[in-house]
C-alpha cells in the first residue's frame, strides 16, 4: 500500500505527523515516533514572549548589570518547564536532527513582525528542514479591524519568507470573515503551507475565587469536522499545502482528513492519551481500510472528497443549513 505523501515539498512515507506539543521535546521521546511511523515532527513552539524575555534580559545584563537582571527574573522562560528559551530551543534542534532521519519542523509563536521573526533564520541555521508560524493572536481591541488582524499574519509570513529558504506553513486559526481569501493572501505573501486550525484554549471562570481559570484540555473526534469543511473549501482552491491539526484521532479521521484535501494529518492528543506506538497501529488501520476499498494510494485518495469534486458540495456550505435542521425530527 501507497502511503506517501507530499507535504511542503518532503516526501512524506506517510501523512501522520506530529503537531507541535511536549512529545518534541526530547531526543529519545522524537526517536520513538519517528520507529511508531511518524512521518515528520513539528517541535513545540518558540514563543514570541520568550525570545522578547531573554533580548530583554541580554540588554539589561549589558547596560545595567547583572543586579537589575536578576530583578526582571519573573520575566524568563523556565529553563527546566516546557518554554525553555531561544538558546537552548536552537541547540534541541541540531540534537534531534541528529537522532532522526524524518523531516524536523521548528515553530515560531507569536502575533506581530518584529525582530523576533529573526528567530526564523536562526530556526533555518540550526537544522530544522521547516518552519511552522503559529499566529495565535486573539483580537481584544474594539478599534482593531479585521484587515489589520489578516495584514499582521501576512507581514510575518514576508518578514520570515524574507529571511529563510526553507518551507514556511502558516497554522491559523478559524476565526477570520473569510478564511479562502486569507489563505490566498499568505499563498501569495510566499506560505507553503497552511496548517488548520489551532484550538483556542478557552479559560474558564472560579466564581468562588472570582479567577478566570486557564485549562487545558484535549480534543475529541469531533472537533475534526470544522477542519473536515474548511479543508474541503480550501482544497481545490490553493495551491499550498494543506495540514489538519484538531480533533484527528483515529484511521477514520486522517481518511476524512484526507480526502477532504489534507496532505498532512497532525496528531496530538490521541499522541498525548495512546503513546507514540498509537501511531503504527493507525497506519496500519489506513492501509487495511483501503485493501478492503481498493485504494491503492493516499494520492488517490487526496481531495477526493474536497468542494469541487464532492458530488454534494452544497453540504459544506449554507445551502445544507436549512436541510439539516428540517432533519431534526421530534
Ligand atoms: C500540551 C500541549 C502543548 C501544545 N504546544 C503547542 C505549541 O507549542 N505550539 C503550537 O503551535 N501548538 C501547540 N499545541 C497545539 C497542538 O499542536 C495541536 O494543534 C492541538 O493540540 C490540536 O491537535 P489535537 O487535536 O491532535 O490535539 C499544544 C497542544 C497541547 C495539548
Amino acid at each position: 500500500m501507497d502511503l506517501t505523501t507530499t507535504y511542503l515539498g518532503f516526501e512524506l512515507a506517510n501523512p501522520i505527523m506530529v503537531g507541535a506539543c511536549p512529545l518534541g521535546t526530547d531526543a529519545d521521546g522524537i526517536r520513538r515516533l519517528e520507529q511508531a511511523g511518524a512521518s515528520a515532527i513539528v517541535l513545540p513552539s518558540l514563543f514570541e514572549e520568550e525570545i522578547r524575555a531573554a533580548a530583554m534580559t541580554q540588554f539589561e545584563l549589558e547596560s545595567t548589570g547583572a543586579g537589575f537582571a536578576e530583578a526582571t527574573l519573573g520575566y524568563h522562560p523556565d529553563p527546566d518547564g516546557y518554554h525553555v528559551g531561544p538558546d537552548r530551543y536552537l541547540d534541541h534542534i541540531g540534537k534531534v536532527k541528529a537522532a532522526v532521519s524524518i523531516p524536523i519542523m521548528g515553530s515560531l509563536n507569536g502575533t506581530t513582525a518584529g525582530g523576533w521573526t529573526s528567530y526564523a533564520k536562526k530556526i533555518e541555521d540550526a537544522g530544522a528542514d521547516a518552519l511552522e508560524l503559529n499566529v495565535y493572536y486573539l483580537p481584544v481591541d474594539a478599534k482593531e479591524t479585521g484587515e489589520e488582524v489578516e495584514r499582521r499574519a501576512v507581514e510575518i509570513v514576508q518578514a520570515v519568507k524574507a529571511d529563510v529558504k526553507i518551507p514556511v506553513a502558516v497554522k491559523l486559526s478559524p476565526f477570520f470573515s473569510s478564511i479562502p481569501h486569507l489563505g490566498k493572501k499568505l499563498q501569495d505573501a510566499g506560505a507553503d503551507g497552511l496548517v488548520i486550525f489551532n484550538r483556542f484554549y478557552q479559560p474558564d471562570i472560579d466564581i468562588e475565587d472570582l479567577d478566570v481559570v486557564p485549562n487545558l484540555r484535549l480534543s475529541t473526534t469531533d472537533e475534526l469536522r470544522l477542519r473536515l469543511r474548511w479543508l474541503a473549501i480550501l482544497s481545490g482552491q490553493l495551491e499550498l499545502s494543506l495540514a489538519a491539526t484538531g480533533g484527528a484521532h483515529t484511521a477514520v479521521d486522517i481518511i476524512k482528513a484526507v480526502m477532504t484535501g489534507a496532505h498532512a494529518v497532525q496528531l496530538v492528543s490521541a499522541l498525548l492519551i495512546h503513546g507514540p506506538e498509537h501511531i503504527a497501529r493507525t497506519l496500519e488501520a489506513i492501509s487495511f481500510w483501503m485493501q478492503e476499498h481498493d485504494y491503492q494510494s493516499i494520492r488517490q485518495m487526496q481531495g477526493s472528497m474536497n468542494l469541487t469534486r464532492t458530488p454534494n458540495p452544497k453540504a459544506f456550505a449554507r445551502a445544507n443549513y436549512m436541510k439539516m435542521l428540517d432533519s431534526w425530527e421530534m
